[in-house]
């Protein structure tokens, strides 16, 4: 088949990063960890997913952070993810440490106590997972990327798929925050089924 030229391609320059250039979809949760002192520490992430089928977690990270330090030392986080209404909490999470090296922010914002690791989640998110740490990836630059298993998860009953219940009611009624990378955030109530070819399986 013939190329067809739908839209004028614009070459980008890898020799820096390129993903300030355009928009991609993001989730957006809360990393909690504890600090060496014990008190909560809790960092926004947007490069954050699944890391298999199964239940792994993963999320990209630089070792500058406490957020990196302290999984190192305790081999443990949780995770928030977020709703569209928590976009201001997430913000705050990301306040710049005092010179000190202190984020007394995050003593002001709401939390509660994991169930079987330590550390802190965010009240009123959606989905709740607690995880021990597996693999640390280094060196991608400055950046690494922490991966976790899977210990404990819990879901918001809103947000829970059931069989009685139609997924497009589901979403329109507990809609999801997207992360629009770099800097914007949408709420999504509204999707439709995608289509996938006869006889698919993963
Ligand atoms: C919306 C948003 C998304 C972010 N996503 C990431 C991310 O995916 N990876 C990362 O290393 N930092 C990310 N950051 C930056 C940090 O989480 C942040 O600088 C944090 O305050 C570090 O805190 P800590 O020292 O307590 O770990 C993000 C910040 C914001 C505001």
């Amino acid at each position: 088949m013939a190329d067809t030229v739908t839209s004028t391609l614009i070459e980008l320059d890898t020799s820096s990063s390129i993903w300030e250039s355009f928009f991609t979809v993001f989730p957006l949760v809360v990393i909690g960890t504890r600090e060496t002192d014990g008190s909560d520490d809790l960092a926004p992430k947007h490069l954050a997913m699944p890391m298999s089928w199964k239940n792994h977690f993963g999320f990209v990270c630089t070792p500058r952070h406490n957020t990196y330090q302290n999984i190192q030392r305790n081999r443990q986080f949780a995770v928030t993810y977020m709703r569209p209404s928590q976009t201001v909490l997430a913000s705050l999470a990301a306040t710049p440490r005092c010179a000190d090296g202190s984020k007394p922010i995050t003593q002001a914002l709401p939390t509660f106590a994991a169930q079987s690791v330590n550390a802190p989640l965010l009240q009123d998110g959606y989905l709740f997972l607690e995880c021990e740490l597996q693999q640390i990836v280094d060196n991608l630059e400055e950046n690494s990327l922490i991966i976790g298993r899977i210990k404990n998860a819990r879901v918001a009953e809103d947000a829970l798929r059931s069989s009685d219940r139609d997924d497009e009611d589901l979403v329109y009624s507990a809609p999801l925050l997207a992360y629009l990378y770099p800097g914007r955030f949408a709420e999504i109530a509204s999707s439709n089924q995608l289509p996938l070819p006869a006889g698919f399986k993963r």
